[in-house]
């Protein structure tokens, strides 16, 4: 008899590094070399981030003896389905890359997302790092190993975990991004900060000038700190179960309103209405206090982002939404600045 042992849990190893620095791409050629991800790679980027960026980039990696080919897609979320993927793929394979590859994603959370999902799947699964070209994808969507694309039936339908090998953040990538661009990410640094960090956003409020001016401290800081608040739940909960579960706050309401308004709104944009709607709940729950609802409402508003929307969300509109469970919502609703609780409510 022989008996063997399928031991998943201890068996894989998904840490890495998130280096934050004005500069931090210089860095990549040396990290490349040294763990020998691939043998080649695959710069993965959409239209918009290949002219910014893309082309200097890959003439940046072979000057330093890294063998690479620039890949890229028409930018813009219409672009992050299976199409696209299977696109990719094939010009991938043309060029002779196989499993002994590796893929560096450079750009937004479509751009991360894609070359994510494309990485867990091609050949079966191969390395790949993430360089976050927006404020969204550098304190979000690179983070924490969700990869997925869009079906015409909705958002993010189809995708895996799959842990990137680091990510390198360098945010004097964001000096060409637009300032809306540059709101759509605060909401989220914003948020991460009512649920977890009431120094951090008492730091916005005094610095919010400075951020949306891209004055690089400032800027560094609190992305430093979104990452730190972020990495310290996926820490907690890879796969997303409770503690993972905070970082929706404002989107049980805010994907209601992005999905009515047909993805016009900025995701950004939708969780600071998202946030506004949660809190009034949790004043009227008695969870919160009307001042620290009213010091938020203030902030986002400061911040240009908005706090109302024509149609608030019913619970029916939100049971559609496909993080319910079963016959329940679990709201995400601060009980102070700093700290949110999971809320179940019944919906019928
Ligand atoms: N995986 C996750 O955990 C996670 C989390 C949050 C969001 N997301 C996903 O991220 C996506 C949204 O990401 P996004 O907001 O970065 O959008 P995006 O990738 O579409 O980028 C927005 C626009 O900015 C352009 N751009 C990117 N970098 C630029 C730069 N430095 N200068 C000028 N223009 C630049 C892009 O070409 C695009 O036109 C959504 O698909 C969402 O589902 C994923
Ligand atoms: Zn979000």
């Amino acid at each position: 008899m022989s008996e063997i042992t399928i031991n998943l849990k201890s068996a894989i190893d998904n840490s890495y590094k998130v280096i934050i620095e004005n500069g931090a791409n210089q860095q990549i050629p040396a990290f490349l070399q040294k763990s020998k991800l691939g043998q080649k790679y695959a710069i993965i980027t959409d239209s918009k981030v290949e002219k910014l960026y893309g082309a200097s980039f890959a003439r940046f990696l072979k000057k330093n003896g890294i063998e690479c080919e620039l890949f890229s897609f028409p930018d813009g979320e219409t672009s992050k389905n299976l199409k696209t993927i299977e696109n990719l793929a094939a010009q991938m394979i043309e060029k002779s890359f196989d499993r002994k590859d590796a893929i560096l994603s450079l750009g937004g959370g479509v751009v991360g997302d894609m070359s994510g999902f494309l990485s867990s799947i091609f050949m079966r699964g191969i390395s790949y790092i993430q360089i976050p070209t927006t404020l969204l994808a550098m304190v979000d969507a690179s983070l924490g190993g969700k990869t997925g694309v869009d079906m015409s039936e909705g958002k993010n339908l189809l995708g895996t975990f799959h842990q990137p090998k680091a990510v390198f953040i360098d945010p004097t990538y964001l000096k060409t991004l637009s300032p809306k661009q540059i709101r759509n990410g605060l909401a989220e640094v914003i948020k991460c900060s009512i649920i977890k960090d009431e120094k951090l956003f008492k730091f916005i409020e005094d610095n919010l000038s400075k951020i949306l001016s891209l004055e690089p401290k400032t800027l560094n800081k609190i992305i430093e700190q979104t990452v730190k608040i972020k990495a310290k739940i996926v820490e907690k909960d890879e796969k997303e179960n409770e503690e993972r579960m905070l970082l929706n706050y404002g989107h049980t309401f805010g994907h209601a309103i992005e999905k009515a308004s047909e993805f016009k709104l900025l995701h950004g944009y939708a969780i600071s209405i998202g946030m506004v709607l949660a809190n009034k709940m949790a004043v009227e729950k008695k969870l919160l206090d009307k001042k620290s609802a009213e010091r938020i409402k203030k902030l986002i508003t400061k911040a240009e982002l908005p706090i109302a929307t024509m149609k608030i969300p019913t619970l029916k509109d939100l049971a559609s939404d496909k993080k319910k469970s079963a016959k329940v919502i679990n709201f995400i609703l601060p009980t102070k600045i700093g700290k949110a609780v999971i809320y179940p409510e019944k919906c019928l």
